[in-house]
C-alpha cells in the first residue's frame, strides 16, 4: 500500500467514524523536542536506569535524587511546543463526531494543542502529589503555593507532612483505576482506533489497541518503525506523526 493510498484510505475511514479513540505514546512529542522517556537518561543522568529513578522505592531511597531528576525532565518538557502533529488531533475535533486522546504521555502538549478530551494513564509531569495520598487519591499539591528550599529536594505535604512527589507512574505502580477504566470503555466502543508513536511494551496502555480491534474497531498506526502494535494495524502510516497526521487531515477535511 502507498503511502498515499494509506493516507486516503485512513482518511475515508475517519470520515465513517462516530467515536475515534486515539491512543498516543512518546514519539507524537519526538518532534517537539521532547526526549522519550529512555532518551532523559543522558548527560549526567546516564549512569542511572529507569528503574534506579522511576519507582516509589528509589524515591524513598533518595527522594532528592528523583526528586532532581524530575526538575530535570521538567525543565525539557518546560521548553517544547506542539507539533503539527498534536495541532493534527486537536483538529480531528472538527472533523468528525467524537474523539477521546488517551495518552502515555506526561507531557501536557495535547492540551496546548487545543485537543479538549484528553486521559493521561501515566500522570503529568507538572503535577504533584502527596507520597502519601493523605487526603485522597491523589491529595494534588501546588508546589508553588509552598516555601521549601529548591535544594533540599522535595517539599513537605502541607497535611501530613510527609514528602511531596511527581504525579507520574512509576514502575511497579498501578495506574490511575478511573482513567485506565475510562480508556479501556472507550477503546471498546470506539470504530475507529489510530494508535500515535508508542513502541507498544508497556502494559496496560499497549493492550488497548487490541480492545479496540477485538470490539470491531479500525486500527490505524502512525510510527516511522516497527512496533508491537503493527501487527493489529489495519492501516499502517510509516512516518512521523508531526508529517503524516496533517496530511490525513487534510484528506479528511476534503471528503
Ligand atoms: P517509546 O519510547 O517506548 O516508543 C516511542 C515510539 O515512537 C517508538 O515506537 C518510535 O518508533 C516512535 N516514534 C519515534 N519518533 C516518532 C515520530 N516522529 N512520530 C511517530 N512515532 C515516532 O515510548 P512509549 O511507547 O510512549 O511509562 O513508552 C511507553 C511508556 O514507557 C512511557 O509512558 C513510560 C515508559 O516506561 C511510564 O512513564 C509509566
Amino acid at each position: 500500500m502507498t503511502d498515499k493510498t494509506a493516507i486516503e484510505q485512513a482518511a475515508q475511514h475517519l470520515k465513517n467514524s462516530h467515536f475515534v479513540a486515539v491512543l498516543t505514546g512518546a514519539g507524537v512529542s519526538k518532534e517537539s523536542g521532547v526526549p522519550t522517556f529512555r532518551d532523559a537518561l543522558d548527560g549526567l543522568w546516564a549512569k542511572y536506569n529507569p528503574e534506579e529513578l522511576a519507582t516509589p522505592m528509589a524515591f524513598q531511597r533518595n527522594p532528592k535524587l528523583v526528586w532532581d531528576w524530575y526538575t530535570y525532565r521538567r525543565e525539557l518538557v518546560g521548553g517544547a511546543q506542539p507539533n503539527p502533529g498534536h495541532y493534527a488531533l486537536a483538529q480531528l475535533e472538527q472533523l468528525v463526531p467524537a474523539v477521546l486522546v488517551i495518552t502515555q504521555n506526561v507531557d501536557d502538549l495535547h492540551e496546548q494543542a487545543g485537543s479538549s478530551n484528553i486521559i493521561h494513564l501515566h500522570g503529568s509531569i507538572a503535577q504533584n502529589k502527596c507520597f502519601n495520598n493523605c487526603k485522597g487519591t491523589p491529595t494534588l499539591i501546588d508546589i508553588a503555593a509552598l516555601d521549601y528550599d529548591k535544594d533540599a529536594g522535595p517539599p513537605a505535604c502541607p497535611h501530613c507532612g510527609g514528602h511531596v512527589r511527581p504525579n507520574v507512574v512509576w514502575f511497579h505502580e498501578i495506574l490511575p483505576a478511573l482513567e485506565l477504566s475510562q480508556a479501556i470503555e472507550s477503546s471498546q466502543r470506539a470504530d475507529v482506533m489510530l494508535v500515535v508513536g508508542t513502541s507498544g511494551l508497556v502494559h496496560p496502555a499497549a493492550r488497548l489497541p487490541a480492545l479496540a480491534k477485538q470490539s470491531g474497531a479500525t486500527i490505524i498506526e502512525v510510527n516511522p518503525d516497527y512496533s508491537m502494535i503493527t501487527r493489529l494495524a489495519d492501516i499502517k502510516l510509516d512516518g512521523p506523526s508531526g508529517d503524516r497526521l496533517p496530511k490525513v487531515i487534510d484528506a479528511l477535511a476534503s471528503l
